[in-house]
């Protein structure tokens, strides 16, 4: 007969509310590298393949519940905070009585799969717990061994002895739990505690006395079981996920200017060769060509840059494609929906929205270009406003290829101004322009002779 195969269940806690956050959101909803404490450990979870992840839920749960739309989790409610073993219980009625529970924590955030994994491996029948050795175990339950170093125990530092304090083994909070054994455990527990909560740690004491097996694991790095409680904890943390990722960055062959001065809060992919300097923001999901330069304090979401595009400093690029070889910056704003073709160039002060630049073009200076379609090697004037709204509705400018827009030029939309065509300096565009077709639109210049400022009149007067 074939083995049954094993059944997975991941409890995961989020029902808290985070007191020592000291915020109105949850603290599971706080972020680290741009993703929800929570969403981390799901997203964890899920690479074990379980046959379900439960999601403890109370304070706040449609907040929470609205941030995980998109993961095929179950929900059980907590409607009281009565405790740790109280959450895991909300979520018993739904978990298959055969099956192995793993129990998460919403707010340790960077536990990794091999270490979930190892666990999992040691539970068989009875318990793996994660703990761990670390410099300073202040407000985390300890791990009471025997002198047999059997576990015997686990005490909340609320609860434990001064000598019970100076234990330095702690515990993540994070238990695999072999069949039946929570059922068994939830029909005899209390609240016999500082707390007056119901302690998901007291099964170590129950398993002792059932001689149910115990088995620690511990995780490859300390960062791995670091809780969040507070925000000088969440700081903590995103600093070291921030530094695991600038380290994978430059495995990958990135040079960055500093490691220290990234963000990553989201997802960075990467050609070869590719330099950041310091202080650069990336969100969202952004794609890097090979050999992209990225100057310093540039804050980049939702882009994907060519190859060889140089960001000069302070760049702020948003919702972009960008195409090969294009230089962006110093302090352009290039905001959702532009696509730029390659070798272009968007200067300093210039600001981009829902326009297509074709290749080649450049507005190096000074320039508004919104709800455009450029084409290829036109030349913007320092200046050039694209007037797009008219107060009530967008319209649109297309501008041809070839195209001279000389300097300070005001484009009413809606407006086509056709290959080739040249607009003199200073002009407001209102009609279309035709193909090599000048077009001027500014009042005559008039030099008036003989004219004498009321200044210079008034000292003539003074001299009488
Ligand atoms: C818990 C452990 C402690 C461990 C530490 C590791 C217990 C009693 N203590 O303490 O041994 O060292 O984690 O970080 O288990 N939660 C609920 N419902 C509740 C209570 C908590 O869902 O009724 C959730 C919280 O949202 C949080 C997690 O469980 O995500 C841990 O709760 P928290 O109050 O932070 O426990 P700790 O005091 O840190
Ligand atoms: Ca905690």
């Amino acid at each position: 007969m074939q083995k049954k195969e094993k059944r997975l269940e991941v409890v995961v806690l989020a029902a808290g509310q985070g007191t020592r956050m000291r915020s109105k959101r949850p603290k599971v909803l706080h972020e680290i590298g741009g993703t929800a404490l929570v969403e981390r450990v799901i997203k964890t979870a899920f690479k074990l393949k379980p046959d379900n992840v439960h999601v403890v839920v109370g304070h706040e749960s449609n907040a929470v519940q609205e941030s995980l739309s998109e993961y095929d989790v179950r929900y059980a409610a907590q409607a009281e905070q009565l405790g740790t073993a109280h959450a895991v219980m909300q979520a018993m009625p739904s978990i298959d009585k055969d099956a192995t529970v793993l129990i998460l924590l919403g707010d340790v955030p960077l536990v990794s799969l091999g270490t979930l994994e190892n666990c999992l491996l040691q539970a068989e029948e009875g318990i793996s717990l994660v703990t761990s050795n670390v410099e300073d175990p202040s407000g985390l339950g300890r791990i009471i061994r025997g002198s047999d170093g059997r576990i015997s125990r686990i005490v909340e530092e609320k609860d434990a002895s001064s000598e019970e304090c100076r234990i330095r083994e702690i515990n993540s909070g994070i238990f695999c739990v072999g069949p039946t054994i929570l059922e068994e455990f939830f029909k005899n527990i209390s609240t016999n505690n500082t707390q007056n909560e119901y302690y998901l740690t007291d099964i170590l004491a129950f398993a002792l006395e059932k001689d149910i097996e115990v088995t620690t694991v511990s995780p490859k790095r300390v960062s791995e079981i670091q809780g969040v409680n507070d925000r000088v904890q969440l700081a903590d943390l995103e600093r070291i996920h921030q530094l695991d990722q600038a380290r994978v960055l430059m495995e990958g062959g990135v040079t960055l200017a500093d490691p220290a001065r990234i963000d990553i809060r989201g997802n960075l992919r990467y050609g070869i060769d590719c330099s950041i300097d310091i202080n650069v923001v990336f969100e969202g999901e952004v794609i890097l060509g090979d050999g992209v330069m990225i100057g310093p304090g540039s804050y980049l979401r939702d882009v994907q840059l060519g190859d060889g595009v140089v960001v000069e400093p302070n760049t702020i690029i948003d919702g972009a494609i960008v195409g090969a070889r294009c230089q962006l910056g110093p302090f352009a704003r290039i905001r959702p929906g532009t696509l730029i073709g390659a070798n272009a160039r968007i200067g300093n002060f210039v600001e981009t929205k829902k326009t297509k630049i074709g290749s080649g073009t450049k507005a190096s200076h000074l320039a508004y270009l919104g709800d455009s379609k450029i084409g290829s090697e036109v030349n913007i004037g320092a200046g050039t406003i694209t007037c797009n709204f008219d107060g009530v509705d967008k319209h649109k400018t297309i501008i041809g290829d070839d195209v001279f827009i000389g300097t300070n030029s005001t484009l009413v939309a809606p407006l086509t101004i056709s290959n080739g065509a040249y607009v003199g300096a200073g002009s407001t565009i209102t009609s279309d322009v035709d193909s090599e077709v000048l077009a001027v639109g500014r009042g005559r210049q008039r030099n008036i002779t003989g004219w004498v400022s009321p200044a210079k009149k008034q000292s003539r007067s003074d001299n009488k």
